[in-house]
């Protein structure tokens, strides 16, 4: 349902590859909430994905940018102010890549090289996205800037690799970025840490199928989706969450205040009758692997 949340608003959306990314969603739903957007990618992902096709049906100009780039970013905010005549009123920062997490390179033996395209790729372009929009003054007062987090930035979680570093590393921007354009300009700033999700960067964390069954035997409400993501998105770009800033907000079910359920303790002993039943008994490396 629409409720015109964002008629008369308009915003950049960074991430859209194809119609399972969180950003597509969002896109969506702001066009269903009245809002103009421009849709931007990597050339590569606008090459491989689908976006041109999101653009199509949400009416949205396309404007390539590598996020890391700061003269891409200059090219994508005078195309998108000059594209409006004006300023704008909300982004969506939709951006994850680990190159080690891609390459299966295990945490403890990382490429450093590797570490810094994480951080550039999935935390600093945040920074540069913000510091361009702050630059160009490109946001009307009241503007929102989202990006999406994870609970790994808080929690160590199995395999999550260097992206927890640089979602740690995305939420201390929300907060030091939100006080100084804040305070500037009243533009807030938050983080939404959203449930796994099986999107294309979802699908390249190692187990994402386990890890989504344990987070949704954990969480009363169960894993949020990316259509569900993408409606927490729409309130923090209206005007209903103005005094909402320097936030990360959990969009998971539950799953972040829970310490263990009862319907995840059936399926750990479930597991643990079936270890006694087998009459296997583990060896010392397999426990430890655990
Ligand atoms: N899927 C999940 O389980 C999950 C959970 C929590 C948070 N998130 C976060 O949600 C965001 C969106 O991911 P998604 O799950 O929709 O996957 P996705 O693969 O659809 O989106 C990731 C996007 O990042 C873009 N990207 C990569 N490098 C870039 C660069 N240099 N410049 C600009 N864009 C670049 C990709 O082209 C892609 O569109 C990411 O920040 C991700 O970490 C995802």
């Amino acid at each position: 349902m629409a409720y015109n949340l964002l008629k008369g608003k308009k915003g950049i959306i960074f991430g859209a590859l194809n119609e399972m990314s969180i950003a597509w969603k969002t896109a969506e739903r702001a066009y269903e909430e009245g809002a103009e957007f421009v849709l931007t990618n990597t050339p590569m992902a606008l090459r491989m994905g689908d976006t041109h096709i999101l653009a199509e049906k949400c009416n949205s100009l396309v404007v390539p940018a590598d996020a890391t780039s700061i003269p891409d970013l200059e090219n994508l905010f005078t195309k998108t102010l000059e594209h409006f005549g004006g300023k704008i009123d909300f982004i969506l920062h939709s951006i994850g890549m680990s190159p080690n997490v891609r390459k299966k390179i295990p945490y403890d033996g990382i490429n450093y090289e590797y570490y810094l395209k994480t951080m550039d790729i999935s935390a600093l372009s945040f920074h540069k996205v913000i510091q361009t929009a702050s630059k160009f003054d490109a946001l009307n007062e009241w503007g929102s800037i989202v990006a999406l987090s994870y609970i790994a930035a808080q929690r160590t979680l199995f395999e999550y690799n260097d992206m927890a570093d640089a979602k740690a590393a995305l939420e201390s921007i929300a907060r030091s970025f939100g006080y100084i354009y804040g305070r500037r300009s009243h533009i807030r700033i938050n983080t939404i840490s959203q449930s796994p999700t099986m999107t294309t960067a979802g699908s390249g964390v190692k187990g994402i199928s386990g890890l989504m069954d344990f987070t949704e035997r954990m969480a009363p409400l169960g894993n949020a989706t990316a259509e569900e993501c993408a409606d927490y998105c729409i309130t923090l770009f209206s005007d209903l969450t103005k005094k909402v800033t320097m936030q990360n907000l959990y969009n998971d079910g539950g799953f972040s205040s829970m310490g263990m359920s009862y319907r995840a303790m059936q399926m750990y002993n479930r597991s643990l009758d079936c270890k006694e039943c087998n009459g296997k008994q583990m060896d010392e490396e397999e426990e430890n692997n655990l």
